[in-house]
């Protein structure tokens, strides 16, 4: 605690030290962040390691709390699926053992390189996933020796609050330093600009929306940028049908279609485009054909100036269309439409559990359209097929940072599947899938005998 005078002789208490990671002031938070980044940096692997382990394993106490409170203050989304959201990102975001030294020049060459801190990261963190986006990156940054400064989304403040204090006080119980990984109360605009042109935030990660991402990316500094997606899915007529129904349904109303990699919008060949309809309607899907419905619903989720009605992103089926005035089944997990691929609701990620299908004469239409609709994201596409020449050429075409073959979408974060998991795929920028590694500066040492030689 530090006192200060005031002009008018009234005294101030300010907290300097933050309350457990968190700060009243962005400048604050960087100093702190920075102070515990030279003592950081004197761990070696294994302790970090135990530093990690050490709040993966209090966090793990809090899964359902977490959950909760991110459902309560975003209102977006379903707790259930946020709980394995949170889990994924707890499990299955690797650590430590992502790092290694390389051997640079094959064996006994005289040199190696070794993979370094930046110092202090400067991390922005969406609403759409707050929590998750905060545990993976924390834990990806410090395996490679970063301390890092949060700003968080102003919709989910105070739940990524909590969560840094979480942290905190797991690393200051296992004996680490303090304020590794930091944030401010207040999170703004004006905040994350000082963070972004701060002379002591070496790198700038930033995970949301189309804006804030642009916004970073004028930063000046390396910046790795985790935007937006528009995944498209492709069902062709050599698929099983009756499982892709199942695995679209299910990675498109995960989370209410909050994920960036989740379904957006379907591409199916005319030829099985019923018989998918029909199964997906087994799996709790629900199809609008009443053109002043669907009327009703365009001007409900898309402004008079053609944006995002934002209020409706991540709500249930059942809320978005009682808004429209029908009432249907609680248990509906998504609302089907079909349109041309122009239509606004394939254009537009909508992050909603509505999808719009689009019926197209063949492959090579599908493949097209599905380009298109993923307006150069490079983020996540996905498809349902057994020819193998049609998923090549789908790969190829789409040249997307995941790419998932007959299974939902969320296998290729992880969900289901033995892979690892990330939340910050950053399409723009090229890293891709971040790890650890993606925050470690790459240096080479070179030995005397070599240079002797
Ligand atoms: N820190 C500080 N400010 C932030 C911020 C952050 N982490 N994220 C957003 N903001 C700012 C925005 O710049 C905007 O400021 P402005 O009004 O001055 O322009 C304001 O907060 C509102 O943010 P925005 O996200 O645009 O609006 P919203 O809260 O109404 O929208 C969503 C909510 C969910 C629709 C929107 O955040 C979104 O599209 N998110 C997508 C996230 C995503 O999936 N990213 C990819 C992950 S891999």
């Amino acid at each position: 605690m530090m006192i200060i005078k005031r002009p008018l002789e009234s005294v101030v208490v300010i907290d300097r030290q933050g309350d457990m990671g968190v700060f009243d002031t962005m400048n604050d938070a960087i100093e702190s962040a920075h102070i515990a980044q030279k003592e950081y940096s004197k761990y070696n692997i294994s302790k970090r390691e135990e530093i990690i382990e050490s709040f993966k394993n209090e966090l793990r106490n809090h899964i359902e709390e977490l959950s909760m409170m991110t459902y309560n203050e975003t209102g977006m989304g379903r707790y259930e699926d946020k709980i394995l959201k949170n889990k994924l990102a707890l499990d299955k975001t690797p650590g430590v053992e992502d790092l290694n030294i390389i051997d640079s020049e094959g064996n006994n060459n005289g040199s190696f390189y070794e993979l370094a801190p930046f110092g202090v990261i400067g991390a922005i963190a969406p609403s759409t996933n707050p929590t998750e986006t905060i545990i993976n990156n924390s834990i990806s940054m410090l395996a490679s020796g970063n301390t890092v400064v949060f700003s968080p989304h102003p919709g989910a403040k105070k739940v990524s609050s909590y969560t840094v204090q979480l942290i905190n006080s797991a690393i200051i119980k296992a004996g680490g330093p303090k304020n590794l990984v930091v944030t401010i109360k207040e999170p703004s605009t004006n905040n994350t600009n000082i963070m972004l042109k701060h002379e002591k935030v070496i790198m700038i990660c930033a995970t949301g929306g189309q804006n804030i991402v642009k916004i970073a990316l004028s930063s000046g500094k390396k910046t790795i940028g985790a935007g937006a997606g528009n995944p498209p899915v492709i069902v062709d007529e050599t698929a099983d049908i009756e499982k892709a129904a199942k695995d679209i349904i299910d990675g498109c109303s995960f989370d209410n279609n909050l994920p960036c990699i989740a379904e957006k919008e379907i591409i199916v060949i005319n030829k099985v485009a019923n018989d998918l309809k029909k199964h997906m309607s087994k799996n709790l899907a629900l199809e609008i054909k009443d053109k002043e419905i669907l009327k009703r619903l365009e001007r409900l989720l898309i402004t008079k100036n053609g944006t995002l009605n934002k209020k409706y992103v991540g709500k249930n089926a059942d809320y978005i269309m009682n808004s429209v005035g029908v009432k249907i089944d609680s248990n509906i997990k998504v609302i089907f439409v079909e349109v041309d691929k122009n239509h606004l609701f394939a254009q537009k990620e909508l992050m909603m559990p509505i999808l719009p299908l689009i019926r197209v004469l063949n492959i090579d239409e599908a493949i097209k359209v599905a380009v298109e609709l993923e307006h150069g994201n490079k983020h996540t596409a996905i498809m349902h097929s057994r020819s193998s020449e049609n998923l090549n050429k789908f790969t190829q075409a789409i040249d997307t940072t995941i790419f998932v073959k007959n299974a939902p979408s969320y296998a290729g974060i992880g969900y289901g599947t033995k892979c690892t998991s990330t939340f910050t795929i950053a399409g723009p920028t090229g890293e891709g899938l971040t790890t650890a590694k993606t925050f470690a500066r790459k240096k080479k040492c070179v030995y005397a005998d070599s240079i002797a030689n």
